[in-house]
């Protein structure tokens, strides 16, 4: 039997490095390749459990390196491509947003090109729901795949750039694609710069926690297992040519996440130091998710469950993110925040 061979670019990130865990253990009969450049968000022990399987393979390669990428993409065959690859941390982006347009706009059109020159049967990109730009407090207002793309920061200009190469890919040569756009993620293995994991391994740590502002943005938090099965559907089952939306319906302020996470450990909230608002921060995100819904994807997790299985994993993984935050990270830490508390 001749096997599917699915790309997953930025496989050894987060949501790709969830992604590829669940496509190696629910598709024996696919051949997945983890392709990713291995900057300082990507890390390979995530897979230990799952690198001796047949199944799994691993490619060390700069998505936005044209020669390199053409040359994988003939000697493979690639049949689907899931694109994760990018920079994605926004306070990144503010600081040094080159980098941002490089890998997420140049990167995606090189795997575009290489796309369309082997002719994959489709190439699933997935972007966020910070390309729609900010909602106000109206509970009522969702964002939906018709609202207008209005992005605020370098990273979600980035995003929204490459989205609309990928839309012009598909109008223009016929290359069969999905867009996803998801809300906040987190779950196992998400990278502690990111306001969640953050959170946990400083509480963990009694160290102040960062909130920007008065900590009352909202984001819709969505758990990243919800995450990889409705990016499996929209693989399958997703109307060619369509963007789908991805969100549970779990808004939550900044500041109620962190007193949530502080008080599960039984921390105290003198732990919470109010600090400098993001430049440009973007008030709420809020998905509307009736598309997706409409293909059969439903969120497992509401946020008081997946918040609970996420601090207990990392309570249980403390070598996984102590290991992190104690390399290069900790410059990143320094140069980021000048936090009064330790
Ligand atoms: P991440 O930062 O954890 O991982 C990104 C991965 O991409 C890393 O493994 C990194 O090494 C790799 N990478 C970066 N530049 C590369 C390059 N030039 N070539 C090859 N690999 C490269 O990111 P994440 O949080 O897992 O996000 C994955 C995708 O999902 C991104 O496209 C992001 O925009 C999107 N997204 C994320 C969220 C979220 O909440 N984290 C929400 C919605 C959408
Ligand atoms: P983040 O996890 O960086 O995701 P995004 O910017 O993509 O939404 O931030 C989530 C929210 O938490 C956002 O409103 C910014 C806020 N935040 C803090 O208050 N303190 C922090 O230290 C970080 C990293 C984020």
């Amino acid at each position: 039997m001749i096997k599917q061979k699915i790309l997953v670019t930025g496989g050894a990130g987060f949501i790709g490095g969830n992604f590829v865990q669940y496509a190696v253990n629910k598709y024996p009969n696919y051949d997945i390749y983890n392709l990713d450049l291995l900057t300082y968000a990507g890390d390979l022990t995530k897979h230990r459990v799952i690198e001796q399987q047949e199944n799994y393979n691993f490619i060390k390669a700069d998505i936005s390196n044209r020669e390199e990428i053409m040359a994988i993409f003939k000697k493979e065959k690639i049949d689907y491509i899931v694109h994760f690859a990018a920079e994605s941390h926004v306070d990144r982006s503010i600081t040094d947003p080159e980098i941002f347009v490089r890998t997420n706009v140049i990167g995606t059109q090189v795997l575009l090109d290489a796309a369309r020159e082997i002719g994959v049967k489709k190439f699933v990109h997935v972007s966020t729901d910070e390309v729609y730009g900010e909602l106000d407090f109206d509970p009522s207002s969702f964002f939906t795949e018709e609202t207008p793309l209005q992005p605020n920061s370098p990273y979600s200009a980035s995003k929204a750039s490459s989205d609309l190469l990928v839309r012009a890919y598909h109008e223009t040569y016929g290359l069969p694609m999905n867009i996803t756009r998801c809300s906040n993620n987190y779950g196992p293995y998400h990278f502690p710069e990111k306001l969640i994991p953050l959170t946990i391994s400083r509480v963990l740590n009694d160290q102040k926690v960062p909130v920007y502002g008065d900590g009352n943005n909202i984001r819709d938090w969505l758990h990243v297992y919800d995450h990889c099965a409705a990016i499996d559907l929209v693989l399958h089952e997703g109307e060619n040519g369509h963007v789908y939306n991805v969100g549970g319906h779990n808004e939550k302020t900044n500041l109620e996440v962190v007193q949530t996470i502080i008080k599960t450990l039984g921390k105290s909230e003198d732990l919470i130091e109010f600090v400098k608002d993001r430049l440009g921060h973007d008030k709420r995100y809020a998905i509307d998710p009736t598309k997706l819904e409409r293909l059969g994807w439903a969120p497992t997790y509401t946020f008081d469950t997946g918040i609970a299985q996420t601090i207990q994993w990392y309570l249980d993984n403390k070598e996984w993110w102590e290991q992190i935050i104690s390399g290069e990270y900790k410059n990143y830490f320094e140069k980021q925040y000048t936090l009064k508390g330790n």
